[in-house]
C-alpha cells in the first residue's frame, strides 16, 4: 500500500483534533503543528513485543499507517539484547510537554534525545529551525534524523553528543526538554540556560521511582514541582560500557509476615515508591512471580545484588511477605506507606525539587518543607 499526501495529512489532522477533545492539546500553534509533521516519514518502521517476547516489525509507513498517528509510543531502536533503546514518544505526552514548557516565539530550545526526530520537528514547526537543538547518544540515529527532517524542509541543530553535558556551543537556552530520564539533573542544563528559563525533564532515581519536573531556574538554583501525572522516559545512557555488578546468590528465607502496603507500589501507587526508593538499595530488581497454574502473576518480588530478596503476594491485604537476606527490603516500603499516609497521601503535584550544583533536595508542598536531600 502506498501512503498519499491525502492519507497521512488527514490523519495528522484528526490526531491534532483527538488530541484537542482528550485535553491534553490547548495551543492552536501545536495543534498546527501535529497536523503538519508527517510522523510516518519520520517512523517508517516500528517494534512491537509478541507475548513470546520477541519483537515485530512494523510498516508505520504503509500497512500500520493508523499506528504512526495514534497516541502510541513507537519503539525504534532495540540494543543487543532485545531492549527499547529508542521510541517516539507518544503524541499526547509529547504535546502535553510541549505546553507545560510555555514555549514563545523566539525561544531557543534544547532537546535531549533526538531518537526520531519528531519531536525536533514539531518544535521546528512551531519555533523555526534556528531556535530548535538536538543532541542524542547515538550518532546513527542522529544522521537518520537529520536526513528524514531535512526531505520534510527541516533543519533543526542536531548533534551526536552525550546529552548529560548539553550543547554549550549554543547557549544559553530558554527551554530545555529531556526526552530520556535522568538519575539526577546534570548541573551543566543549568549553566547552559538563560534567566528564567525552564527545563523538563524525568527524573528516575532507582528503580523506575520518579516523574517529570518542571524546573524554574533561578540565579543559584533549579526549582519547581512533579507534574500531576505520572509518565516514563527510557533511562539516559553513556558511552561507557559499565559491567553490571554479579547478583550474589539468593540468600535463604529469614522471616515472614503480613503486610497492608502495596504489593507492587511501582505500578500501583508511585508516589509512595519514590519515597521507598530513597532508602531502598539503588540496585534494586523488581519482578513477578506466575502462578504455576493459570500462569498470571501471583506474587511481586524484589531482589539486590547481595543476594536479599522479598516476596510479596498479590491481592488484597494482609498480604503475606516472605524475605531473606542481609537486607530487610520491605521494611522500607512499609516505612514510605506510614510517611505517605500520615502526609495525607500526596499526589505528584504536592511533591517538588530544588537542584543546586551541589545537591537535589526534595520537598513536599513548599521549598522550606524538604524531607531528602539526594546524593549526587
Ligand atoms: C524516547 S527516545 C527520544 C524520542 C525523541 N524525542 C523523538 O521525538 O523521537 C530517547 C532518546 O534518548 C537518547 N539518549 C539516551 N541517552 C542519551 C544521552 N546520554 N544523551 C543524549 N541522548 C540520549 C536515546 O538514544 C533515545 O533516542
Amino acid at each position: 500500500m502506498t501512503t498519499t499526501q491525502t492519507d497521512w495529512a488527514d490523519l495528522a489532522a484528526a490526531l491534532a483534533d483527538h488530541l484537542t477533545s482528550t485535553g491534553d492539546l490547548h495551543d492552536p500553534a501545536w495543534a498546527a503543528a501535529i497536523a503538519a509533521t508527517p510522523r510516518h516519514q519520520l517512523v517508517p518502521t516500528a517494534y512491537r513485543q509478541q507475548p513470546d517476547g520477541t519483537w515485530a516489525a512494523l510498516d508505520t509507513a504503509g500497512a500500520d499507517l493508523n499506528l504512526a498517528y495514534s497516541t502510541t509510543t513507537l519503539v525504534t531502536e532495540l540494543d543487543d539484547t532485545g531492549q527499547p533503546v529508542s521510541s517516539s514518544t507518544k503524541p499526547d505526552l509529547m504535546v502535553r510537554m510541549l505546553e507545560l514548557l510555555d514555549i514563545h516565539d523566539g525561544h531557543r530550545v534544547l532537546e535531549i534525545g533526538t531518537g526520531t526526530g519528531y519531536n525536533a520537528a514539531l518544535l521546528a514547526h512551531r519555533l523555526g529551525d534556528d531556535h530548535v537543538h538536538s543532541v542524542d547518544l547515538d550518532p546513527a540515529l542522529v544522521e537518520t534524523a537529520r536526513a528524514r527532517l531535512a526531505a520534510l524542509g527541516r533543519q533543526p541543530r542536531l548533534a551526536a553528543r552525550d546529552g548529560a553535558d548539553g550543547w554549550p556551543k549554543h547557549a544559553p537556552y530558554d527551554r530545555i526538554i529531556a526526552t530520556c530520564s535522568v538519575p539526577r539533573i546534570p548541573w551543566t542544563w543549568a549553566e547552559q540556560t538563560a534567566p528564567g528559563a525552564l527545563l523538563l525533564a524525568d527524573l528516575k532515581i532507582g528503580s523506575g521511582a520518579g516523574n517529570l519536573v518542571l524546573l524554574h531556574r533561578h540565579p543559584d538554583r533549579l526549582e519547581g514541582r512533579f507534574t500531576g501525572r505520572w509518565a516514563g522516559f527510557l533511562p539516559m545512557r553513556h558511552d561507557t560500557t559499565t559491567q553490571a555488578p554479579n547478583p550474589s546468590a539468593r540468600a535463604e528465607q529469614v522471616g515472614e509476615h503480613t503486610t497492608t502496603a502495596p504489593a507492587e507500589p511501582w505500578n500501583t501507587h508511585r508516589e509512595l515508591w519514590l519515597l521507598a526508593a530513597l532508602t531502598l538499595p539503588s540496585d534494586l530488581r523488581r519482578g513477578y512471580t506466575l502462578n504455576p497454574d493459570t500462569r498470571t502473576p501471583d506474587a511481586a518480588t524484589l531482589t539486590a545484588t547481595d543476594g536479599s530478596w522479598c516476596h510479596i503476594t498479590l491481592g488484597d491485604a494482609p498480604r503475606r511477605v516472605r524475605e531473606g537476606g542481609p537486607t530487610p527490603l520491605w521494611e522500607h516500603v512499609e516505612t514510605a506507606w506510614q510517611v505517605w499516609n500520615d502526609n495525607g497521601r500526596p499526589g505528584w503535584e504536592r511533591f517538588g525539587l530544588t537542584v543546586t550544583s551541589d545537591a537535589h533536595i526534595l520537598w513536599l508542598d513548599r521549598p522550606d518543607n524538604a524531607f531528602h536531600t539526594l546524593s549526587r
